[in-house]
């Protein structure tokens, strides 16, 4: 098999973002937009990668790789480098970056956009498996789209092939009536490719040296140069502006969310359930409407999350677990059965098996200058209205009474402490 390396572009100036924060780190349920793209090029077998960054967001990208490798154990064996584009050229100045990072490499690379987190591995796979059927030299994954506009247009020559691809700046209105767009994801031979990217010459609506431009060129020396449809038009969804954000947070809350149902889980409205991809959910869980799940978190089976119900911080509820109503959970971990069924607020806890946390509940986790954190023993049983002021420990089978506050304070097992600040219930002569 040839060698295959990625170059993933990710050093525009983002202007139609209008934002302080590069493009390709804006967060989309909870990892920043090329880490989509990393993952799309490694799960499709692409082993060496290339990010190419600004100067300036160097340093940024670099940390953002590092925190995507460590989540990521089992990418071992990828190599991702950062590689600087020093000024914005275009596209295919931004590809040439890559040169000194894969000198020497013979194969295929495939460039793929920042931008584009939606390309999904079987896209990438099927750009390459016909790349090779076709022995091409220069593939470009396409889509038929209804609505064109902001994408350049394949144009194909009589026999089907690649003849060239117009930017929409520079396009004719026939050019621009073409429903057939260009990703931006190509895969090409090296380093035969190096030279022909060398010799793009800046356009001349926008001084820019375009990708798109090499097609042309090999075409010029009859070099072979195809495209090839993503199996949906969504894989090839780019993100240059806020709206286009949030269409492809739409397309991939699907996906996500559809991964879910097929191992399992019920989610009530898809629409309303925002899981970022990093979470682990067990089978017959079910989701019910309006939830956000951030972080690497871990889900139960037959847990019940919902609705209006927001975890985060690498928390874990356990099977059976209940995490209900306007209720947040954070840096916590909710043993088996255990419940938070209502209007709760969980931070840096350790909830034992079967314990119940009554309407209300709020861990006061938080004293201004540092986080503390609080144990709640199994089958414990929290009144509502409880404030449990950290650090806490509510022992095993313990209970309090409604409204009662906690102050730092050991409820031993199986007492029932009330009152403000909480006390142990005496228990008069004659009460039950
Ligand atoms: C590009 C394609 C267009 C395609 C579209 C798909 C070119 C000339 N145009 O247009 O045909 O339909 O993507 O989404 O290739 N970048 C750099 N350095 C640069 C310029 C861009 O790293 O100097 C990066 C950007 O960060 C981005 C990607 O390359 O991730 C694409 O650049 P962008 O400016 O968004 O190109 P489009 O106008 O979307
Ligand atoms: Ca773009």
């Amino acid at each position: 098999m040839t060698e295959l390396a990625a170059i993933v572009l990710a050093a525009g100036k983002s202007k139609r973002m209008n934002s302080a924060l590069p493009k390709v780190l804006h967060p989309v349920l909870g990892l920043p937009l090329f880490a989509y793209t990393l993952e799309a090029a490694v799960e499709a077998g692409i082993r060496r990668l290339v990010l190419i960054a600004s100067p300036d967001h160097r340093e940024l990208l670099e940390q953002a790789v590092a925190t995507w490798s460590e989540e990521r154990p089992e990418a071992e064996g990828v190599r991702v480098d950062v590689a600087v584009q020093e000024t914005p050229r275009g596209t295919a100045d931004a590809v040439l970056a890559a040169r000194r990072r894969l000198e020497g490499f013979t194969g295929t690379a495939v460039v793929l956009c920042g931008d584009a987190p939606c390309v999904s591995p079987g896209s990438i796979e099927a750009l390459l498996r016909e790349h090779r059927a076709r022995v091409s030299d220069l593939s470009v994954l396409s889509a038929e789209v209804n609505d064109p506009r902001g994408y350049g247009r394949i144009v194909r020559g009589p026999d089907g092939d690649l003849a060239a691809i117009v930017e929409e700046k520079d396009a004719t209105p026939e050019g621009r009536a073409i429903k057939e767009i260009n990703s931006g994801i190509l895969a090409f031979e090296m380093p035969r490719m190096w030279e022909t990217l060398e010799r793009v010459k800046p356009s001349r609506e926008t001084g820019e040296l375009y990708l798109t431009d090499a097609v042309t060129l090999a075409k010029v020396e009859r070099r072979k140069a195809i495209a090839v449809h993503a199996a949906v038009w969504t894989d090839v969804l780019g993100v240059n502006d806020r709206a286009q954000l949030a269409e492809a947070t739409s397309v991939l809350r699907d996906r996500i969310n559809l991964g879910h149902m097929k191992a399992g889980v019920t989610i009530v409205d898809p629409k309303s359930a925002f899981i970022d991809p990093r979470a682990r959910i067990g089978r017959d869980s079910t989701v019910y409407p309006y939830v956000l799940i951030e972080g690497p978190c871990e889900i139960g089976s037959g847990a019940r999350i919902g609705p209006f119900a927001y975890i985060r911080g690498g928390s874990r509820v356990g099977d059976k677990a209940v995490v209900g109503s306007y209720v947040e959970v954070v840096r916590s971990d909710l043993g088996e059965a255990a419940k938070a069924p209502h209007l709760t607020y969980v931070g840096d806890a350790t909830i034992g098996p079967s314990a119940n946390l009554g309407a209300g509940t709020v861990f006061a986790n938080f004293d201004g200058e540092a986080k503390h954190a609080t144990k709640v023993g199994a089958n414990a049983f929290v009144g509502s209205g409880t404030v449990l002021v950290a650090p806490c420990d509510v022992g095993e089978r313990a209970r309090t009474g409604a409204g009662a506050i906690v102050v730092r304070a050991n409820v031993p097992a199986g007492e029932t402490w009330v009152g403000v600040p909480a006390k142990k219930l005496q228990r008069r002569k004659g009460d039950a």
